[in-house]
C-alpha cells in the first residue's frame, strides 16, 4: 500500500501546533466557511489570522470567493479555528487534500467540525439565501478520502453522520425570521452545474440541495470520530437559468450574516 499518510501527518503535526500555540490551547471546534461565506465571521470574534500559504500542509487555491487562511482565537469561552475557504476536487486537488482542514482541526484537539457551505436548491419552496441543516448526503463525487489511506478500518459508520444532538440545538436556537430547512446535500465532483436531467435524477434518488464540497469532510470528520454539524446555505434554485458562480458568491456573502448570527448563538449554547 502507498503511505501518504506518514509525511503529510508530520507537516499536519506541526501546523496543529502551531493552531493550538495561537489558540492558547488544543482547539475546541473547528468551523469550515463555504463560497461566498468566508468574510462572514471576521468580525465576529477575536482572533489571529493564519494565512494558508503559511501553513505547511495545508493546499491552497486562488478561485475569487475562496480566501485563505484560518482565523484562530476565543469565541464565547470556545477555542475554535474557522477555515475561511477550502479547497475542492474540482480544481485538481486530491480527497486527502480537500480533508487536510478537517485532519488539521482534529491534530490540534477539536472534537467537532461545523461545515457549511454555498448549495443550489432542489426543492420547490426553497429560495436563495435560506439555510439547511444537513440531514444526511449523498456523496456522489465518486471519490472517498479513505482509499489507500493506511488505517486498518476505514469502514466507517455513516449513519447519523449528522449529528442529530448538534441539529437539535440549532433548531432550538435559530431567530424566528430564519428560513431554517433540513435535508440531504448531494455532493458533486464538479465544476459544472447541474443538467437538467442530473437536476431530475437528484430530486429522484432524495437530493434537497447540491454542491461540490463537504461530503469527503464528513467522511474523515467521522472516521476521526469528530461530531459533525452541516449547515448549506442555499444560494441559487437549480433549474434556474444561468447560474453563476458570481451569483453563489454574492448570495453567500448577502445572507452570511444570518448564517454568523446562528453560528454565534450556537457556539454560546455549547
Ligand atoms: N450546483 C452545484 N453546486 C452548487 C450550486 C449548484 O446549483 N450552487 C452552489 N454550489
Amino acid at each position: 500500500m502507498i503511505d501518504r499518510r506518514s509525511p503529510n501527518d508530520k507537516l499536519l503535526a506541526h501546523d496543529a501546533s502551531r493552531l493550538e500555540e495561537t489558540a492558547g490551547g488544543p482547539i475546541d471546534l473547528a468551523i469550515v466557511l463555504g463560497s461566498g461565506l468566508s468574510s462572514v465571521l471576521r468580525d465576529r470574534f477575536t482572533h489571529v489570522s493564519i494565512p494558508y500559504d503559511s501553513l505547511l500542509g495545508m493546499p491552497v487555491a486562488s478561485l475569487r470567493g475562496h480566501a485563505g487562511e484560518a482565523l484562530v482565537g476565543t469565541w464565547h469561552g470556545k477555542r475554535v479555528a474557522v477555515f475561511a475557504g477550502r479547497v475542492h476536487l474540482y480544481q485538481g486537488f486530491s480527497p486527502l487534500q480537500v480533508t487536510v482542514n478537517v485532519r488539521l482541526a482534529h491534530a490540534a484537539g477539536a472534537k467537532m467540525a461545523i461545515l457549511t457551505n454555498a448549495a443550489g436548491g432542489l426543492r420547490e419552496e426553497m429560495q436563495p439565501g435560506d439555510l439547511m441543516l444537513i440531514a444526511d448526503h449523498l456523496n456522489l463525487t465518486g471519490r472517498n478520502p479513505l482509499v489507500g489511506y493506511p488505517h486498518e478500518n476505514p469502514f466507517v459508520d455513516m449513519n447519523d453522520a449528522y449529528s442529530a444532538r448538534l441539529r437539535a440545538i440549532v433548531k432550538s436556537i435559530a431567530a424566528p425570521e430564519t428560513r431554517l430547512l433540513e435535508g440531504v446535500y448531494a455532493g458533486l465532483l464538479g465544476p459544472n452545474y447541474e443538467t437538467a436531467a442530473e437536476m431530475r435524477y437528484l430530486r429522484t434518488i432524495g437530493a434537497d440541495a447540491v454542491g461540490m464540497s463537504t461530503v469527503l469532510e464528513t467522511i474523515f470528520a467521522r472516521f476521526l470520530g469528530m461530531g459533525v454539524l452541516g449547515i448549506s446555505m442555499i444560494t441559487n434554485i437549480v433549474g434556474a437559468p444561468e447560474t453563476s458562480h458570481a451569483d453563489v458568491t454574492a448570495q453567500g456573502a448577502a445572507a452570511g450574516p444570518k448564517l454568523a448570527d446562528l453560528l454565534g448563538t450556537l457556539i454560546a449554547k455549547l
